[in-house]
């Protein structure tokens, strides 16, 4: 089955166009009056839409934008309960502080596997909706054996992009016994959940996990066939950045507070930083400076971080909004971040991009450019959204 999509007024490829370079930076490859073959679950073709070849159908997007599907590289969907009461409170002045993640544990636990399969679900839809195509989901609610394994099990069934994130924070039945708890993560912990996870994650943080418990978490993954990656610098400044990017981390996410040293290590290195605007927004903490990144050379992703407790926005529009209005990022990059950026901090090379060979993931906004993204906050502009190359909204 063949598609095009034709007449689209904007399509960011995310593949650099060689004359637009000239031109100056579109790291967005932008075209206009475009258009784009899908062939079963592929990008077959795409280029001025005069010369698109034929289909078995035509979509005509009326000179609207399109913009490849969002990948979201940092979810925790697989939860019980809600904190809205801690929210509240601290909108009026408490701080956000790790051990609210344990009131999360304590309603996870009593969950059974169709209440929080139910709940995913519904978060994947609200996600597909708003345009994204591709999520990683973290488990980390559960701090025991057989929840850990659950929570795993459940997301594996919706997502490839699935992480074990056992040392989120050390749970009440070992307050105090940190080190006892890592030794339970990295032996029968990781020999339970290694076979449903891809990725291995740490919460190396005040409060959480110290660096060299990090390592010691990360290593055990490594050697288990797990890629790392890496929660730092989220309540202040700490060392998880430079263990991030020692140990090949494919994405050190926060960096809400970053040293200067971070900064140049993280722009030599193939470790991507994800920004998580929904944090800051929903903590009220301080925005991280996406120019200062950008302009070091640092590789970011934008990602919703949705989870009950620091950010539970699923929407990757909002999070570009916030990261054009308050992280100083212009629009061009943010899109690109969430896409482009967040399928290069899952290490993918068949999403977050518009050309020949690529998953058709793609988004028909509403209106005629992905400006509209960030200047129209909050208002629902997705119009339909493929997924490998089935119309899903
Ligand atoms: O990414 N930082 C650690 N974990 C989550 C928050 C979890 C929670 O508060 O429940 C995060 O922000
Ligand atoms: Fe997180």
């Amino acid at each position: 089955m063949k598609t095009l999509i034709t007449n689209i007024g904007e399509l960011t490829t995310n593949a650099p166009v060689p004359e637009h370079a000239a031109a100056g930076d579109d790291r967005c490859g932008t075209l206009h009056d475009a258009a784009v073959l899908i062939d079963g679950d592929r990008i077959a073709w795409v280029g001025p839409a005069a010369e698109a070849p034929d289909a078995d159908e035509a979509i005509d997007a009326e000179g609207r934008a399109v913009i490849p599907g969002f990948v979201d590289s940092h979810s925790h969907l697989v939860f019980g309960g809600d904190r809205a009461a801690e929210f509240e409170a601290r909108m009026q002045g408490q701080k956000y502080a790790a051990g609210g993640i344990r009131s999360t544990v304590a309603a996870t636990r009593a969950a059974t596997d169709d209440e929080l399969r139910i709940r995913l679900r519904g978060f994947l839809d609200e996600m597909l909706a708003q345009g994204t195509t591709t999520v990683e989901i973290k488990s980390g609610y559960g701090l025991d054996v057989a929840t850990e394994e659950r929570l795993l099990r459940l997301a594996a069934e919706v997502t490839p992009e699935v992480t074990f994130l056992g040392a989120h924070v050390v749970p009440a039945e070992y307050a105090d016994r940190g080190d006892d708890y890592v030794d339970l993560v990295t032996g029968e912990m990781l020999d339970a959940c290694a076979p449903h996870a891809k990725w291995i994650d740490v919460f190396c943080e005040t409060g959480a996990f110290t660096v060299p418990q990090s390592r010691r978490v990360l290593e055990a993954g490594i050697a288990r066939g797990l890629q790392p990656r890496v929660h730092a610098s989220q309540l202040g400044p700490g060392e998880g950045v430079q263990l991030a990017v020692e140990l090949g981390a494919a994405s050190i996410d926060h960096g809400t507070y970053l040293t200067d040293d971070d900064v140049t290590a993280l722009a030599g290195s193939e470790t991507v930083l994800t920004l998580l605007p929904g944090v800051e927004f929903s903590t009220r903490q301080p925005y991280p400076d996406a120019r200062r990144l950008i302009d070091a050379g640092v590789r970011v992703a934008i990602a919703c971080d949705t989870n009950p407790g620091s950010s539970f926005t699923s929407s990757m529009p909002f999070c570009i909004a916030v990261a054009v209005r308050d992280m100083r990022m212009t629009v061009a990059e943010a899109i690109h971040a969430a896409t482009a950026g967040g399928a290069a901090a899952l290490r993918r090379t068949d999403i977050g991009r518009i050309a020949p060979g690529m998953r058709a993931d793609l988004v028909l906004l509403k209106s005629p450019s992905r400006v509209h993204l960030a200047y129209r906050p909050g208002v629902p502009l997705v119009d339909a959204v493929w997924k490998d190359g089935v119309r899903a909204v």
